[in-house]
């Protein structure tokens, strides 16, 4: 311990006489082998203009990034951007903040301008430690902003907040750090713009500072996806059903929840996908009944059934495919049973999709042919029962959140959603023990289109024979080998 300490004083050291003699360097010219496939600076432009479109007048939005996470001691979880900051600027970076005016507004050295980001300043010797930043004038270049300001000038920039008659704004993020490195930190931020604003602690509903408000524009644009958000959705989820698919191929008895979560990242990364959009979630047999399980500890998955709901984020945009498969290649009689009434519930709601009907009524759809099921199986004896083994929705929006923001009340063309019924019947419960630890989820992505839908997630079977079949090929991370860990683990690789 106390040599760790010795290590990072000496480190801290060197930095700060370093960083003495440093000077100020241009962005580096490095954009070779880079994915080219962001989203467009006209994607993100584009945005600000419809969301422009639909505030009322004298208004502006305030959009903060999202602040940085202690994950260790010095030592920060990656950094998540907010998506809304995503969304309206491509930023990537913490510690800034985004003003959106309905109205063109005239700086105080008189130039026109209806939005200003303000940004991480350059800084060679926190950019050593902490990796690149985009500085005002990469922001200029890259994501096309006009008006870019480094945050330490959010200070002294001049705007009067009283005379909009709605600032609309997020619920500001209660716990947010000083940060020692950063003057211009967003805790800094923050309380210029409570100054600035004169924000009272208390809310009214009569308030000009609109929380609902800044909820409704946002779920009204990003409902919707893009045909550029589409694209990147498409990628996302074609990933995550590639990963099912080889994990299906190669799934051995042997192997832990662990392994099986490592195979599909490996995939995804393999892929492109920087990560996932939420704890990957490997449930066998009885782990399958925590809907949100994502300690993956058991070290033998065994034959019983394996549910792995693993979702992709490729460039911001998060998939969410769950796909249920008897570990042992063959279904027995009850898990088949369950899994087809799943199956069954999944086909009834894709049938009511299309554009303008209503999230009600696939929920309904689903719903009530897992209730009906549940009582010929004799597993429950009346409708009112059902949410004892199916107790979540039916699905949400996905996009830059997994669980996207939106209205869900119609559907229309373009949005994304997945629709996701499930049976979990825990060790315990009030029927048969055959139907013990069984656990299905089948969690699938589609787009809405004019007439029906488009299942995106197509790419990864679904039905009991084509699962069965694919269980039984082979795969190309069959025959890796590794050593065997000679600290005392038993298994070999
Ligand atoms: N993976 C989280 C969910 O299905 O909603
Ligand atoms: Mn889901
Ligand atoms: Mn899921």
């Amino acid at each position: 311990m106390r040599n760790y300490f010795q290590v990072r004083l000496f480190l801290i050291v060197i930095a700060v006489s370093f960083s003495a003699f440093s000077v100020a360097q241009p962005a580096p010219e490095n954009d070779d082998n880079l994915p080219t496939d962001y989203l467009s600076k006209d994607f993100h432009a584009g945005r600000r203009a419809a969301l422009r479109e639909i505030m009322p007048n004298n208004s502006v939005m305030v959009v903060l990034a999202y602040p940085e996470r202690t994950f260790s001691e010095d030592i920060t979880y990656f950094y998540h951007q907010n998506p809304d900051m995503y969304y309206f600027t491509g930023y990537k970076e913490p510690h800034s903040l985004l003003l959106v005016f309905k109205e063109n507004q005239i700086s105080s050295s008189g130039e026109s301008f209806n939005e200003i980001l303000f940004v991480q300043e350059r800084n060679p010797q926190r950019e050593q430690w902490d990796g690149r930043r985009l500085g005002t004038d990469g922001v200029n270049e890259k994501l096309g902003f006009k008006t870019v300001m480094n945050g330490k000038d959010f200070k002294d920039f001049v705007i009067d907040f009283s005379k909009f008659d709605k600032i609309i704004l997020n619920q500001l993020p209660a716990d947010v750090k000083k940060n020692r490195y950063e003057k211009a930190d967003l805790f800094s931020l923050i309380q210029q713009f409570k100054e600035k604003s004169a924000m009272p602690e208390q809310m009214t509903k009569q308030n000009k500072f609109d929380y609902r408000l800044y909820q409704d524009l946002t779920a009204q644009l990003r409902e919707i996806k893009t045909p550029e958000e589409i694209n990147l959705l498409r990628k996302a989820i074609e990933i995550s059903c590639y990963g099912q698919n080889e994990v299906m191929k190669t799934v051995r008895p042997d192997m832990s929840e662990l392994e099986i979560q490592g195979l599909h990242e490996y995939v995804h990364k393999r892929y492109g996908a920087e990560g996932v959009g939420y704890g990957s979630i490997i449930g066998s047999g009885e782990n399958g009944c925590i809907l949100h399980y994502m300690e993956n500890t058991k070290t033998k998955i065994g034959t019983s059934m394996l549910l792995m709901d693993v979702g992709a984020e490729y460039h911001g945009y998060t998939a969410d495919v769950t796909r249920t498969i008897p570990v042992d290649g063959k279904f027995s009689k009850e898990e088949k049973a369950i899994y087809q009434l799943v199956y069954d519930a999944q086909e009834a709601a894709f049938k009511t999709l299309k554009d303008g009907s209503k999230w009600m009524d696939a929920t309904n759809a689903a719903r009530n042919v897992i209730a009906d099921g549940l009582i010929k199986l004799g597993i429950i004896t009346n409708k009112n029962e059902v949410s004892k083994y199916y107790p979540h929705g039916l699905g949400h929006h996905i996009g830059l959140d997994v669980h996207d923001r939106g209205f869900y009340e119609n559907l229309k063309k373009d949005m994304v959603i997945t629709i996701e019924p499930g049976i979990y019947i825990p060790e315990g419960s009030k029927c048969d023990k055959k139907w013990w630890s069984i656990a299905v989820r089948i969690e699938d992505d589609l787009l809405i289109t004019q007439n029906g839908y488009e299942l995106l997630s197509h790419f990864a079977p679904r039905k009991i024979e084509d699962i069965e079949k694919i269980i039984a090929q082979k795969s190309v991370l069959d025959n890796y080998k590794l050593p065997p860990l000679k600290s005392g683990q038993k298994k070999g690789f």
